[in-house]
């Protein structure tokens, strides 16, 4: 066959294949030249997933009638004045866009300029074929309306999901592009039961924050730490989630560079870096961060619908990035998620047996006290014995723990040890709220942090077994555990090979005190195996002090004494992500002494 150069409409076709994969891409595509219009106000409007209808309307620039003739046009854009692709400040400068939704579609766009004399005129592509300019009816700014998406190229229909999904998929892009211009407003209407309507923010951190609270949920707005740093032109900014809220997938991951919502390796790998050790395995943190850096160092022209893009000096935005996110975590220090105590006081007012609910301020008082000779509510006896039997119980320093502390210690952040529960739950006193620490998970966490100190100080202190102890493992396991013995030694593991099945155990981490060195060993062979030569030395290094200190922590069901709650409640204090334990979870609850008050109707 000879070469023939293809018309301009299978051209079009062409490129639509690679910008509009889906009814979302021309909803990002549009919402894009709106904000790039410099609208104040954006409206989206779609019908059965956006396949019969997505209508974008804006308040901006507003287009001449000369332009909306040009603007249909291939190649065509206002926005690379100097034709220099590494100097792009905004978020389109491909001129793909129009002329690839007019060659699969009927594309209408009606426009009016800011000037008062101008009038609206309309253009008119379908399905490749281009009308004259009119005019038309509309106040300033532009509307463009799709209709009939994909009829001249039917094939892709068939890769389309469900109208469900592709709702969700529209949502998804406005609330992206939402996020990163929280001082312009949004609404969407996809025909689904909850539209969206994002009211207009005030510039600055706090307009930021209401904005990412309405899209990513309250939860997120409560337990949100702010980041804020620059460091050599390069602007790490935005709200990061507490290490305790988590989700099974990384979909509330939200990364921006320079205005433009990306799903970027290199800045995903930042965030597991900085959260590693804080999440349980395969649970992703909520985020929303802005890096901002001078278009000169980022090449945005990467990927057809501009996903992805390529850092000029990737090393250094990855470290800022894991940087930033580090020192926010790290500033709240024990902090945990507030939500933990908040929701126990939740769950508390709906099925606690008295009769307040949550709201009770308007509810009558209940009857004081419970009548007399009324049984009392189910496992109400049990959680008033358990104090006093650890309060009756041989040790003398739990009994001192029922004494007032000294008044210093209520006012301390996580206040003056009272009792000890269940041998597993601390329940301490501030001066406005009862906290309730699990001594496991908290102790754990200590461990583990502690561990990781002396290992950046130049090694863990070991103590020599008496007699060597040698654990049995499977032929692989052991293998794959002597491999590891050099790293484990320098976490104050001193093991060596012990025949084919086997290995010995000459000295362990003096931190962990008496272990369960059997147990510790296989289940540091089991993470051998399954991590063989797979994550990063740093992340290996981190799961076996986990495992370590997981072995190494006050059990639940030990009885601590009043001094031992108090010490670990102060160390807890000074240690930073004492909030959760190395799987993520809280290591305490306050429970707000106001909150309690209304759980009882006191309030
Ligand atoms: N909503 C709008 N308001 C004002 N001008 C617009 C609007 N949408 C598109 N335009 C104009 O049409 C041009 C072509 O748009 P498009 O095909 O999306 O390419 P690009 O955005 O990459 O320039 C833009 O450069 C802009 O000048
Ligand atoms: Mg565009």
């Amino acid at each position: 066959m000879p070469i023939r150069q293809l018309s301009a409409g299978t051209v079009n076709r062409i490129a639509a294949g690679e910008v509009i994969e889906r009814p979302a891409s021309v909803v990002k595509e549009l919402v894009e030249n709106a904000l790039d219009a410099g609208a104040a106000e954006v409206e989206v409007v779609t019908a059965a997933g956006g396949l019969s209808l997505i209508r974008v309307g804006d308040d901006g620039c507003g287009m001449s009638p000369a332009d909306l003739a040009l603007a249909v046009e291939r190649h065509a854009t206002s926005k690379l004045g100097d034709e220099d692709l590494f100097n792009i400040a905004t978020l389109g400068f491909r001129g793909e866009a129009l002329p690839s939704i007019g060659a699969i579609a009927r594309l209408s766009i009606k426009s009016r300029q800011r000037d008062a004399a101008a009038a609206a005129h309309e253009i008119v592509v379908d399905r490749g074929v281009k009308q004259a300019v009119r005019p038309a009816a509309l106040n300033v700014g532009t509307c463009v309306e799709v209709c009939e998406l994909f009829s001249a190229t039917p094939a892709r229909l068939k890769f389309l999901k469900s109208e469900r999904a592709e709702n969700m998929a529209i949502s998804e892009v406005v609330k992206r592009l939402a996020m990163a211009h929280p001082t312009v407003g949004f609404t969407l209407t996809t025909g689904e039961r909850a539209g969206l309507k994002l009211m207009r923010q005030p510039l600055g951190p706090d307009g930021q924050l209401a904005r990412l609270g309405r899209i990513m949920g309250r939860e997120f707005l409560d337990d949100a730490l702010g980041v804020d740093i620059e460091r050599e032109g390069v602007r790490v900014a935005g709200f990061a989630g507490l290490p305790t809220l988590h989700r099974p997938d990384p979909g509330q991951q939200y990364l921006f560079v320079n205005g433009r919502p990306v799903k970027d390796k290199l800045l995903i790998g930042a965030v597991r870096a900085a959260y590693g050790d804080l999440l349980p395995k395969a649970r992703y943190p909520l985020l929303a961060l802005f890096v901002t850096l001078s278009p000169r160092e980022v090449d945005v022209n990467v990927h057809p619908s501009k996903a992805e893009v390529r850092f000029r000096d990737a090393g250094r935005v990855r470290s800022l990035v894991a940087g930033a996110l580090r020192q926010a975590l790290e500033a709240a220090g024990h902090r945990a998620s507030a939500t933990g105590g908040v929701g126990a006081i939740a769950t508390l007012a709906r099925g606690g047996g008295t009769s307040a609910p949550a709201s009770s301020s308007f509810a009558p008082r209940p009857a004081s006290g419970f009548p007399r000779g009324s049984p009392l509510p189910r496992g109400f006896g049990e959680a008033m014995q358990a104090p006093l039997e650890g309060l009756a119980g041989p040790s003398a320093d739990a009994r001192a723990a029922a004494e007032p502390a000294a008044a210093d210690l209520l006012d301390r952040p996580l206040g003056a040890a009272r009792a000890q529960l269940h041998e597993t739950y601390i329940v301490a006193q501030t001066r406005g709220s009862v906290v309730i620490v699990d001594q496991h998970a908290a102790h754990e966490r200590l461990v583990y942090e502690r561990l990781k100190a002396a290992l950046a100080d130049g090694g863990v202190a070991r103590q020599g077994l008496l007699i060597p102890q040698i654990v049995e493992l499977d032929g692989d396991e052991a293998a794959a555990l002597a491999e590891a013995a050099p790293q484990l030694q320098s976490l104050g593991l001193v093991i060596e090979a012990f025949g084919a099945g086997a290995v010995m155990v000459r000295e362990v981490p003096a931190l962990l005190g008496e272990t369960d060195i059997n147990g510790l060993v296989r289940d540091l062979a089991r993470e051998a195996m399954s991590e063989a030569g797979g994550s990063l030395l740093e992340e290996r290094l981190a799961a076996v002090c986990s495992t370590m200190a997981c072995h190494g922590s006050v059990r639940a069901g030990r009885r601590l004494t009043a001094e031992e709650m108090n010490a670990l409640l102060r160390d807890m204090e000074a240690t930073p992500h004492s909030g959760q334990c190395n799987h993520g979870r809280p290591t305490y609850v306050e429970l707000q002494l106001a909150d309690i008050e209304r759980l009882f109707g006191r309030r």
